[in-house]
């Protein structure tokens, strides 16, 4: 038996305060863990970040084997990441005291393959507090990052550089890296040579003033059975329209159908996490990496089985795809997914524990 150390952040930091990072030890099996972790990626998080790591495989999740990002990305940084998840975006909690699948030796073993693809050595960052004016580094952002970042960094076709737990992991020596070098292979240009140091000051001071609290309390509520499945099981037949390209239907067509008490199955089809966070009402948690809960007890008498996520097709459509070969009948995907969802104030349940970005 190995015994590995690792930083975990666990704790809450406010605006600019200190970073709080436990040490945790645990006990990690012998094997190939490095073998280990591949199989759990390649079941958990290929769906989006792609075969080894290359990026891209839906929407934005980025490239995890990305040169620089593996070289300024602590260990504690992408346990955090694969843990807490960034709440708000496709990328979901994992971590068991979240309500996910994976228990912290797992995540240490992804951890373990995901730096088994790192080709730079690890990068010395500058420490320190970047020493910025936030109000010019905001002008600079929606100039040069907001087509690609979002115009509130809320993430577009880049990933979020405003989410909390983002910015919990990342240092101020971090960001300043990645805007300086880029990210080889990827849109993220490198402003070395366009930006004079203040500027990549006044950006990383401005990143920094996006901070917020992290709700980290785990969540521990039980899931539903699948006995209940069917919303308005006495309900008459939604008579959906025809599937675009065979399978997605309009958010408002579904939204219309459940006020209107038809009858049908939600699918909530990212990580248990999520679906505890906030889902639709009635969603049964079915998350895409688990088939079995998929295909289990669901009703085969030709009742619509619809599915929804966040990204917003990966993963529904990956347990739609799953439904279809083995036999289900009527199965479509929300097209807009459930940000979209949320966005329009259409109804949706929220968890013991009030999500960041849940309206009031
Ligand atoms: C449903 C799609 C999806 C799945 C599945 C998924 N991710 Fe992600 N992941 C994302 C997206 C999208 C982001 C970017 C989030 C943002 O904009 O803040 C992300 C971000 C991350 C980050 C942070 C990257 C950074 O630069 O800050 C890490 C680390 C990560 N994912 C690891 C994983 C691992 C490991 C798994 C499997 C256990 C996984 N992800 C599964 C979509 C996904
Ligand atoms: C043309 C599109 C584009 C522009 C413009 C752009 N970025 Fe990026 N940026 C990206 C992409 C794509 C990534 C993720 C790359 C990857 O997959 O690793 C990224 C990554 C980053 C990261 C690392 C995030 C993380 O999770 O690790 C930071 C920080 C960042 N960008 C800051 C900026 C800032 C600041 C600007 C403006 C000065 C900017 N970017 C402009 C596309 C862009």
């Amino acid at each position: 038996m190995r015994y590995h150390r690792w930083l975990l952040g666990v704790a809450l930091l406010t605006a600019c305060g200190p970073r709080v990072e436990a040490t945790v030890i645990e006990a990690m099996p012998d094997g190939d863990v490095v073998a280990e972790g591949q199989k759990l990626y390649e079941k958990y998080c290929k769906l989006c970040h792609a075969e080894a790591g290359r990026g891209y495989a839906s929407d934005n999740a980025n490239q995890l084997a990305n040169p620089e990002f593996l070289s300024t990305a602590s260990d504690a940084f992408l346990m955090l990441a694969v843990d807490q998840g960034h709440p708000g975006t496709p990328m979901g909690a994992y971590g068991e005291s979240f309500g996910g699948p994976l228990s912290h030796v797992d995540e240490r073993k992804l951890v373990l393959y995901l730096r088994s693809l790192q080709t730079k050595p690890t990068a010395k960052l500058v420490t320190g507090a970047a020493q910025g004016d936030v109000a010019r580094g905001a002008t600079i952002f929606q100039e040069q990052c907001s087509s690609c970042h979002g115009d509130k960094a809320q993430g577009a076709s880049a990933v979020s550089l405003n989410n909390p737990v983002f910015l919990l992991s990342a240092s101020d020596g971090y960001l300043r890296y990645a805007i300086e070098h880029g990210r080889t292979g990827t849109p993220m240009p490198a402003f070395q040579g366009e930006f004079v140091p203040q500027t990549i000051e006044d950006v990383t001071s401005f990143l920094r003033s996006l901070a917020r609290n992290v709700e980290s309390a785990p969540r521990g509520e039980v899931p539903p059975s699948f006995e209940n499945a069917v919303i308005h099981p006495s309900g008459p037949d939604p008579n959906f329209p025809a599937l675009r390209e065979g399978r997605f239907l309009p958010a408002a067509v579904v939204k219309e159908a459940l006020e209107k008490g038809a009858k049908m199955v939600l699918l909530d089809a990212r990580p248990t996490s999520e679906w505890l966070n906030s889902h639709i009402p009635g969603a049964l948690p079915v998350p895409y990496y688990d088939p079995d809960r998929m295909t289990a007890k669901l009703p085969r008498d030709g009742t619509w089985i619809l599915a929804y996520c966040g990204c917003p097709h990966a993963a529904s459509g990956h347990v739609v795809d799953t439904l279809r070969g083995q036999g289900f009948p009527r199965t479509a995907v929300i097209d807009e997914g459930v940000f979209e969802w949320v966005r329009r104030g259409y109804p949706i349940t929220y968890g013991r524990a009030q999500p960041l970005g849940a309206p009031p």
